[in-house]
């Protein structure tokens, strides 16, 4: 609607500038007509006089010279009459000609002077006065000026009077052109263009399978578009059925890979009925104030990029804790929201922390307890009485929040998210035994020994242990998981079965390695430019590295860029011809080891920097905001290789989405052995990131690497990604948590 107005502006101004010049002209030519027309009618008055006053100068006789002014002096719009000597002195005036206007001969002496009439406007108290003195001659002797006075304001009303009808006529031209445009605009183009775009959203969301109705609406002008986007919305609507159809078939033939729309089927097929619930802290959608607007952020996690397909193939309701600026703002009375905004699957409910609450139970218990006591970082994990006090309150809130939604449900499932809520299912379970509860950790699980200095280790895992399920990444934490339950509490582990019995509850114990969608989103073009963040930075190196990680000790940033400057010290031939590119959005920065943590990157970034760079070319290039996937995955596309160096990680969904951007099956990955996607992807380039001089080597390999071997390793991964995306992982947790399989 902006542009509407910039261009019912635009036009207007123009219409402006066209008639506001044409009035000009008008007035122009109007003035001198009305001045030509006053010199005209002077000059016949001045004339006929200069014959009577010449006498009367030749033998000044003074007194008669006032008595012959006199008799013109009183017609209409004359002010008065003067007669000059030769000298510029005054014979003569006519009564009550104000001496003022006589005071300056200047005209008269012009006129005898070039004995020519002269004709002037004076700007006097009386108003706008025109003067013309006529020099009056004895043979070839001037021997005097007559000089006649005359109101002239008439010229300036009637020109006023001509720019004012103009400027009206202006001001009713443009209202009656910008309503005319509105209306237009709304007939002919935005109401059918509504209506169109009502129909593509309808077909590619399913809501309406028939979309004629409304194309029908659209104006002639835009009946051969609507009947092409009719047609194709219903081949979208076919090949909707046909996927929905083979994806059915499919569900028969297991080995086939898990999609989104398998997975759709596979719910449908076992869950129809039931209610599926996803709780975490982190929530999938945060809604910002940015001056006036609401601005709508997906938030860095790994757990959302993993989750948030699921609920949009299978719905239902996912609850979180309300974090945004403006979350208030659009929620109803119950804290609800249908989401994705522009394509709503499924509701999130926001739940509303105190301040108290968010620091005792996120940024104290789950952050500065939790994180370092389960991540090998050698941070060292803080355990405040009073933040474990909040966190047990607040997974209390969470849960009667979700009792109360789970009222009418039978057999619901629920699906719990990491660490912030250890204590969630048991709590559930114990008012709900009928609900199916799965918890997934999704960070490491450590070994028995380090989880041995948490105070409260024993409530954390009886809390675990009321889910049905307790999931992790990796085969290891299951088993240091069931390590640690064997020395800490009383229970009945089975090592063979992976499950764990604690007053009288069964929980199984295993791992579902987390993934990424497969094929990637968003759908990359075949013919992709390089992208022109690219260019904006000015990187212009042959060779690009890409990292992309929230701003976490864990995630061995340091070690990385060390790891880089060693590179550059052993193969100095790279220098200017390979950049770096950090992508590092802040995270936690509640947290006071996070705010330090951003510091020190971003210090030792300038210290290498500050020793490597050369003109043109800065090695490390780090970027400290918040990327969106779209921005993100041209820059996978466009790097030689991808560096993971976390020194502590659950999976790496960043290893994952690099492989799986690679369409081109091209690239390398440089991965830490402290991740849980190097179980998985065994053809990346596996290093100890402790190690600078490992992690050099392995980026000189990956830069001389043929595009042969490059293709092969790629080929492999893509291959195990293509065989568990995160749909399966959805699939095999909801088939373990309702005992499916
Ligand atoms: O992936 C692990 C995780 O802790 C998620 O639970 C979380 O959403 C993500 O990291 C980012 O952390 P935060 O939500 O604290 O910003």
């Amino acid at each position: 609607m902006k542009r509407v107005f910039s261009f019912i502006l635009g036009a207007i101004v123009l219409a402006s500038v066209i008639i506001l010049g044409l009035t000009y002209q008008q007035a122009t030519e109007q003035r001198s007509s009305l001045v030509n027309d006053l010199e005209r009618r002077t000059a016949l008055l001045s004339d006929s006089l200069k014959e009577s006053i010449r006498p009367l100068v030749l033998t000044t006789a003074t007194s008669s010279m006032v008595a012959e002014l006199n008799k013109f002096a009183g017609r209409e719009d004359l002010v008065g009459l003067a007669i000059y000597n030769p000298q510029g002195g005054l014979y003569a005036t006519s009564t009550g000609l104000n001496a003022a206007l006589t005071a300056d001969p200047t005209l008269a002496e012009h006129a005898m002077y070039d004995d020519e009439r002269k004709n002037d406007f004076l700007a006097s108290k009386q108003g706008n006065i025109s003067i013309t003195a006529t020099p009056i001659n004895q043979g070839d002797n001037i021997i005097a000026a007559l000089v006649v006075y005359q109101h002239a304001d008439y010229i300036d009303v009637a020109i006023k009077q001509t720019w004012n009808s103009s400027v009206l006529r202006l001001l009713i031209i443009s209202l009656l052109f910008a309503v005319a445009l509105l209306l237009i605009i709304r007939w002919i183009i935005y109401e059918p263009i509504a209506h169109m775009a009502e129909a593509i959203r309808q077909t590619r969301t399913g809501t309406a399978p028939n979309t004629s109705a409304l194309l029908n609406k659209s104006h002639a002008f835009f009946r051969p578009i609507a009947n092409e986007i009719s047609k194709m919305s219903q081949s979208l609507v076919l090949a909707r059925n046909v996927a929905s159809e083979e994806a059915r078939l499919r569900l028969e033939k297991l080995d086939s890979p898990w999609t989104a729309e398998r997975l759709k089927e596979f719910f449908k097929a076992y869950f129809k009925d039931r209610q599926i619930v996803v709780i975490s802290n982190r929530e999938p959608y945060i809604h910002r104030k940015i001056k006036n607007d609401i601005e709508v952020q997906i938030p860095a996690s790994g757990m959302i990029t993993a989750l948030e397909p699921i609920m949009e193939s299978c719905g239902g309701l996912w609850l979180a804790q309300g974090s945004g600026n403006a979350d208030h703002e659009v929620v109803d009375k119950n804290g609800k929201i249908q989401v994705p905004p522009d394509d709503p699957k499924y509701t999130l409910k926001r739940i509303w922390l105190t301040p108290e609450e968010v620091q005792g139970f996120y940024v104290g218990f789950s952050n500065e307890a939790l994180w370092p006591l389960c991540h090998l970082s050698f941070t060292r994990p803080i355990f405040r009485e009073e933040d474990w006090t909040e966190y047990r309150k607040v997974n209390g809130k969470f849960a009667q929040a979700l009792l109360k939604e789970i009222k009418h449900f039978t057999r619901p499932i629920i699906l719990i998210q990491d660490y912030h809520f250890a204590l969630l299912p048991a709590m559930i379970k114990h008012s709900r035994p009928d609900a199916e509860i799965a918890l997934f950790w999704h960070i490491p699980w450590p070994n028995v020994e380090s989880f041995s200095i948490c105070p409260w280790r024993k409530e954390i895992l009886e809390g675990m242990l009321g889910a049905d399920v307790v999931g992790f990444h990796t085969q290891q934490y299951c088993n240091n998981f069931l390590e640690t339950v064997g020395k800490e509490i009383e229970s009945l582990v089975d090592l063979e079965k992976f499950s764990v019995t604690h007053n009288g509850h069964m929980a199984f114990i295993k791992p579902f390695p987390i993934s990424v969608a497969f094929p990637t989103t968003p759908v990359e073009t075949s013919e992709e430019t390089r992208p022109p963040l690219l260019d904006s930075l000015g990187i212009k190196t042959k060779h690009l590295g890409i990292g992309v990680d929230r701003m976490d000790y864990t995630k061995g940033i340091i070690e990385r860029l060390r790891g880089i400057e060693f590179f550059f010290k052993a193969y100095p031939e790279y220098k200017g011809k390979f950049t770096f590119l950090q992508i590092a959005p802040p995270s936690r920065e509640k947290v006071k080891r996070y705010r330090e943590f951003g510091q020190e990157v971003d210090d030792e970034a300038v210290r290498i920097n500050q020793e490597l760079a050369e003109a043109g070319w800065t090695p490390i290039v780090l970027l400290r905001e918040h990327h969106t996937h779209e921005e993100i995955y041209p820059l996978y596309r466009a790097a030689d290789l991808c560096l993971v160096t976390s020194l502590s990680d659950g999976m790496n969904l960043v290893a994952k989405e690099f492989v799986s951007a690679r369409t081109d099956e091209a690239g390398v990955l440089v991965l830490s052995k402290f991740t849980g996607a190097s179980r998985d992807l065994t053809d990346a380039l596996i290093i100890n990131p402790y190690s600078a001089e490992d992690t050099a080597e392995a980026l000189h390999s990956a830069l001389t690497m043929t595009a042969a071997e490059q293709h092969r390793r790629m080929k492999k991964m893509r291959a195990t990604l293509k065989n568990y995306t995160i749909y399966r992982w959805a699939a095999e947790l909801l088939k373990a948590v309702t005992n499916l399989s």
